[in-house]
């Protein structure tokens, strides 16, 4: 199989914003309690409760932003259940997700701490389906206020007597859904009461956006008649929202199970993991239509694989094989080749959830296929993402009785300073591919270092288990100068590529 990968160097779309490799985090199953926090007096090696193998691996990845507390459970959380001794703090129920006990052990203060620990900014989603707006500002005020009001007060007598300065603040989440079935209209009015007590904290807002599941829902009523309405009688210039958020999981009855699955279920989930693609241009071109100087980002605050495996009773925990982390690596290439249109985007979830970068079990810990892929695209935060031209065979295959096709070959660029990064991933199943490496200039192009690691896996199943937790790990590749020069770079079958080419 043959590839011709042409990257415009003189093109520039936008500089790659670190947010778009975010986190997210949710009281859910085993992600916060077990996952992230294991209390102070607990036999796993911990800093204040905090595991310290987990906060080890996420630094590695420089994980730039963490959502929390949800989620759905976000619109049923009241801070103040989570500050002040934890032997004092309210059991309250998770009425989302399995009715469990809360202790509410894991609360802001711990929040921040985690935070910190990684070197993550914190992203806050506060509670509008069951909050209020007083509720809203009275957790601003005592995250961030420095000066000597009450609720700064109690922050100091908490243990912090400076400010968290928590910038990103989410206006509830999936108004749509689990945040309390709300009509866009109805959510957009409220969008406008939340800000008029908000703003003058000067925080960066997220008001929530269209599912992305639904197209209908994704292009007219939400996107349209929020925006209609939030500017009717209002003054966005004054009480702006700065983003708006879109959720697109890759899930289907066609994708098959987690560990198992046919090729064309292999296929069709990447399939539709592609269609992220046209729900940012979709989005954002009715975004545009309000928004035309693009003041207010897209933020795609959820996103990842969900397989059936994930479900109510055991926390939504399903197992992590290569094919989700060619998963991760087509929508983190996209949101690179999108950097002027996507400012942040969250998998779901850290820990022990959904596509989770991490699984733990008791004392054990791993990192998944789909942490090395964060691992091996790091370098693209804050790179400025050039266009590039893929032209590659087409795999075509059958998925319940409809022929269906997707590109072989799918990828990013970015550039710092004389550095490329290039990454590309070849989905074919059993084909390796031969790249045409072309670097398109108006400048000379010479090239001094040429280095490249992949990830692959004996097996698009494979997976990283407690018995065998290096199946499935980054290693060199021998792409050379040489090969650069001679504008011949070797993809394998089902792997991801991350080079990095200076000139
Ligand atoms: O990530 C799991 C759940 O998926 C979140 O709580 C909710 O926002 C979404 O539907």
């Amino acid at each position: 199989m043959r590839t011709k990968v042409t990257v415009v160097i003189d093109e520039k779309i936008g500089t790659v914003n670190p947010n778009i490799f975010g986190h997210f985090a949710e009281h859910l199953g085993r992600c916060i309690y077990g996952g992230i926090y294991v209390g102070e007096d607990s036999y796993i090696p911990n800093t204040r409760g905090i595991r310290n193998d987990v906060v080890t691996a996420l630094k590695k990845i420089s994980p730039p932003v963490l959502r929390w507390p949800g989620g759905c459970f976000a619109d049923d959380y009241h801070w103040r259940d989570g500050i002040g001794r934890r032997d004092k703090r309210p059991k309250t129920i998770n009425i989302h997700w399995g009715g469990v006990i809360e202790n509410n052990h894991f609360g802001t203060h711990e929040f921040i701490d985690f935070c910190r620990l990684i070197g993550a900014e914190p992203y806050i989603c506060l509670n509008v389906g069951s909050g209020s707006p007083k509720e809203a500002r009275d957790w601003i005020e005592y995250c961030n206020f420095s000066g000597g009001s009450t609720l700064a007060r109690e922050r100091g007598v908490n243990g912090a007597s400076e400010p968290f300065k928590v910038k990103y603040w989410g206006i509830g989440n999936e108004l749509w859904g689990c945040g309390g079935y709300w009509d866009p209209r109805a959510y957009a009015t409220e969008v406008k009461r939340y800000l008029t007590f908000i703003h003058g904290f000067s925080v960066f807002t997220i008001a929530c956006g269209p599912r992305g599941d639904n197209l209908f829902e994704l292009r007219r009523d939400w996107v349209l008649e929020f925006f209609e309405e939030f500017e009717r009688r209002h003054h966005p210039q004054f009480f702006p929202i700065d983003g708006f958020a879109l959720h697109f999981y890759t899930r289907g009855p066609r994708a098959g199970g987690d560990t198992n699955f046919s090729h064309p279920e292999y296929y069709w989930m990447l399939r539709r993991t592609s269609e992220m693609e046209d729900r940012i241009l979709q989005v954002r071109a009715a975004m545009d239509a309000y928004d035309p100087q693009r003041k207010v980002g897209l933020v795609i605050d959820e996103w990842g694989s969900w397989h059936p495996q994930a479900h109510k009773e055991n926390g939504l925990w399903q197992e992590n094989t290569v094919r989700d982390a060619l998963v991760a690596a087509l929508n983190l290439d996209i949101f690179v080749r999108h950097a002027d249109k996507v400012s942040m985007a969250n998998i779901a979830q850290t820990v022990n959830v959904l596509q989770a970068m991490i699984l733990t079990n008791e004392e054990k810990m791993l990192v998944t296929p789909s942490y090395h892929v964060y691992d091996l695209y790091k370098e693209h935060q804050s790179g400025t993402s050039l266009r590039i031209l893929i032209d590659c065979p087409e795999i075509g295959f059958r998925s319940e009785g409809e022929e269906l096709s997707i590109p072989a070959v799918s990828g990013s660029a970015s550039l710092k300073d004389n550095t490329l990064f290039l990454t590309l991933t070849n989905i074919s199943l059993n084909e390796e591919t031969e790249v045409d490496l072309v670097l398109l200039s108006s400048d000379v192009i010479k090239v001094k270092r040429a280095v490249a690691r992949e990830l692959r896996g004996s097996d698009v199943r494979s997976y990283n288990s407690f018995d065998e937790p290096d199946a499935v790990k980054p290693k060199m590749t021998g792409i050379s100068v040489k090969d650069v020069q001679r504008r011949k770079v070797t993809l394998p079958a089902h792997s991801v590529s991350a080079i990095q080419i200076e000139f």
